[in-house]
């Protein structure tokens, strides 16, 4: 969401689901809300989005774009609502919803780690693009021991009966007859994907881990279902690995 810098504040209220135009008006009123320390009475007055807004002493937010990354828990779906199972939105507060901040892709319910949220749909759909090839790294528990054939095999690249998979790198951290351990880095975002690719070479995937997107790293502070803004850094480089800028 972009908005120009100078604007009606009951405009600026309702951009950022504050209040409904009207609601801002009488807000506006009772001189609940300040501009600069000064009593905003009329909300249809123009201003700058650079001055402090506070409404009833609290300053008010706002940035209109949002980009966070969370430490996503296992057993939450990633998707903007469900009726039944707890999401992703479930875990931001409900401004984020309203401010149109949405999943960058999706990670399986089962799988946690890193997953990054934008308000801008440019920069969300561009991360995603098969074009761009933004890599994700993932560490991964498996059955069964891994070899340097399944090595080879993901970097051959695989194909499914509903798409083909780019080369892959598997990186093996462990290898037990039982359970192995692996880096996994892939340069596309299809269904199922790591799993599939596990699979085709004879092993389940126990469990799965993001640890990278492009070039963010999960920041290693965020228990999972937490989340934080993205730095100006991790913005800029994220736009950059999305070709944008
Ligand atoms: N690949 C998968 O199989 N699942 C995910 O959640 C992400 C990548």
């Amino acid at each position: 969401m972009s908005a120009p810098d100078i604007l009606r504040l009951d405009r600026l209220l309702s951009l950022l689901s504050i209040a409904t135009r009207s609601q801002a008006q009488m807000m506006a009123r009772k001189g609940r809300i300040l501009v600069d320390g000064q009593e905003a009475r009329d909300a249809s007055a123009r201003v700058s989005l650079d001055s402090v807004f506070t409404l009833d002493g609290e300053e008010i937010d706002t940035r209109l774009t949002h980009h966070l990354m969370m430490n996503k828990p296992a057993g939450v779906l990633t998707a903007a609502s469900d009726r039944r199972q707890k999401t992703v939105m479930d875990l931001l507060p409900a401004k984020y919803l309203s401010l149109g901040c949405m999943p960058v892709g999706r990670l399986d319910r089962d799988t946690r780690g890193l997953l990054l949220f934008t308000t801008d749909g440019t920069l969300n759909h561009r991360l995603l693009s098969p074009r761009q090839e933004v890599s994700k790294m993932y560490e991964a528990t498996v059955t069964g021991l891994l070899t340097q054939a399944a090595v080879r095999r993901f970097k051959e690249g695989m194909d499914f009966k509903e798409f083909s998979s780019l080369p892959a790198k598997l990186e093996i951290l462990t290898a037990q007859p039982m359970e192995s351990t692996a880096r996994v880095t892939v340069h596309e975002g299809k269904y199922h994907q790591v799993k599939r690719m596990f699979s085709a070479c004879g092993h389940e995937v126990i469990s799965l881990n993001r640890v990278s997107f492009g070039p963010l790293s999960l920041d290693e502070g965020l228990a999972p279902g937490q989340f934080r803004a993205l730095t100006l850094e991790e913005l800029t480089a994220l736009q950059e690995a999305a070709g944008i800028g």
